[in-house]
């Protein structure tokens, strides 16, 4: 497994756990040592007991070392990161790079597969990539470059790993899709749910089924706040139409935008794939558009009602994370309601149940803000409560006790969270989104 991530320590962990001996590369030898140490550096439940079952049965190991991660298996999964680029393109060099050092230390016959999310046309670039490096060495060893793009989630990545609602092969080999078959076996024991294609079709369908997702989520964030400037509520909307099976809830909760390791990059890329072969995506220029302004949206309330000058004032924002269940702070909302708060003035006192060692790394010590041990003590003096991220433990809170902590009665709820009724009862002011 080229790369421990979430992607490749998750993948690398479930496919120990059936029974396979799995090899985990990263060249951050930092997360190895962490690794080696018997520690996880990422939050993803159930994880750590499933590592630390597998390690112990000495079915899963963690290295730094590319020889023996090469000469380790005839599968070889590549699970780099392909952060976006300047230009808003998939970056491909760190699987590239992964490619070329199977290529160059390869003596028998691989399986390359292709995990990251990557543009149409990868594999075909991973498969030169290799061929150059063996051409170099004068080897005409063999070997098969294989689609698989992952759909796991985080918060929920080992059940969607283990459980997957349908693992994506595309390749041509026939051999490789037999190891493919077998290797996914274990994991689909109700039923089948291997689908087999052409590479193309199997690179194309991950980002198809994220830009899908993201477009469901601008899709009603833009009707939550034509619902506010109706006076409609979006909460009974989003349950009128939710409730068509044909439409379904998944997706459908307006809120502060999307954030996240995955939907923002990946919309980006497809759109850059798109406008490179002169067929920009209408609809998902707009889902980008709609998102951006989105996750101004709750600051533009805390605007409206306390006016652009914030200096002096403290916020108490509960959620970090991008969403519930996860450490991960990339692209998440919160820093840029952070941003957009401390750009006025005002001071954040944060409290997330376990992303906050993470968004002192990624936001850096700045002195606009504090970080709370507990929800209560975040509200303690606060301005305002701010609620950014959707943990269940934000989900039933004694407002008699916010109202008395709180130094003015404001609720920002950027997930809708409550019943404005509810929060109104205890004296508090509600602000959401779309909701009456
Ligand atoms: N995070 C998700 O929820 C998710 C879901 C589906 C797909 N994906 C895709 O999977 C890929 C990985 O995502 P992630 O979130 O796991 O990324 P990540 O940043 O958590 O992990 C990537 C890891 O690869 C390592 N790495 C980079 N170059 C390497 C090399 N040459 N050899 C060995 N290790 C190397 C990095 O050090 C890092 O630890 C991305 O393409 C992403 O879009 C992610």
């Amino acid at each position: 497994m080229i790369g421990t991530g979430y992607v490749g320590l998750v993948t690398g962990a479930c496919f120990a756990e059936v029974g396979n001996d799995v090899l985990c590369l990263d060249v951050d030898a930092a997360k190895i040592a962490l690794l080696n140490a018997g520690s996880v550096p990422i939050h993803e439940p159930g994880l750590d007991a499933m590592i630390a079952r597998n390690v112990a049965a000495s079915r899963l190991r963690f290295t730094t070392d590319v020889d023996a991660a090469v000469a380790h298996g005839v599968l070889q999964f590549i699970a780099v990161g392909t952060p976006p680029d300047e230009d808003g393109s998939a970056d491909m060099q760190y699987v590239l790079a992964a490619a070329r050092s199977i290529g160059k230390r390869m003596t028998e016959f691989k399986i390359v597969v292709d995990k990251s999310t990557v543009p149409v046309g990868t594999a075909d670039r991973v498969r030169d990539a290799i061929a150059a490096e063996l051409a170099a060495r004068k080897s005409t060893l063999p070997f098969a470059v294989v689609s698989n793009p992952e759909f796991l989630k985080e918060g929920a990545a080992v059940d969607d790993f283990m459980r997957p609602d349908r693992v994506v092969i595309g390749a041509d080999d026939e051999q490789a899709i037999a190891t493919m078959r077998a290797v996914y076996a274990p994991f689909q024991r109700s039923h089948e749910r291997l689908l087999v294609m052409d590479v193309r079709s199997a690179e194309l369908t991950k980002y198809a089924a994220n830009a899908m997702l993201a477009t469901r989520i601008s899709f009603m964030n833009e009707l939550a706040n034509l619902a506010d400037g109706l006076g409609a509520d979006i909460e009974h909307v989003r349950q009128g139409i939710g409730s068509d099976p044909r439409i379904g809830y998944h997706f459908l909760y307006p809120g502060v935008g999307y954030g996240g390791s995955c939907f923002p990059k990946d919309v980006k890329a497809l759109q850059h794939t798109a406008t490179a072969l002169g067929r920009p995506l209408q609809i998902l220029g707009a889902v980008e558009t709609v998102n951006d302004a989105q996750k101004e949206r709750l600051v533009e309330k805390i605007v409206a009602r306390l006016g652009e000058d914030l200096s002096g004032r403290a916020f108490a924002l509960w959620g970090l994370a991008f969403k519930p269940d996860t450490d991960d702070m990339r692209e998440a909302p919160s820093r840029q309601v952070i941003a957009a708060l401390a750009a006025r003035g005002a001071r954040v006192v944060a409290y997330d149940p376990v992303a906050m060692d993470e968004a002192k790394r990624a936001l850096g010590a700045v002195p606009h803000v504090a970080y709370a041990a507990s929800p209560m003590a975040a509200v303690e003096g606060a301005d305002a409560l701010v609620v950014v991220t959707e943990w269940k433990e934000f989900r039933s809170p004694d407002f008699d006790a916010i109202r008395a902590k709180l130094k003015s009665p404001l609720l920002f709820d950027g997930r809708n969270l409550y019943d404005p009724e509810q929060v109104r009862a205890a004296g508090l002011e509600y602000f959401a989104i779309g909701r009456r």
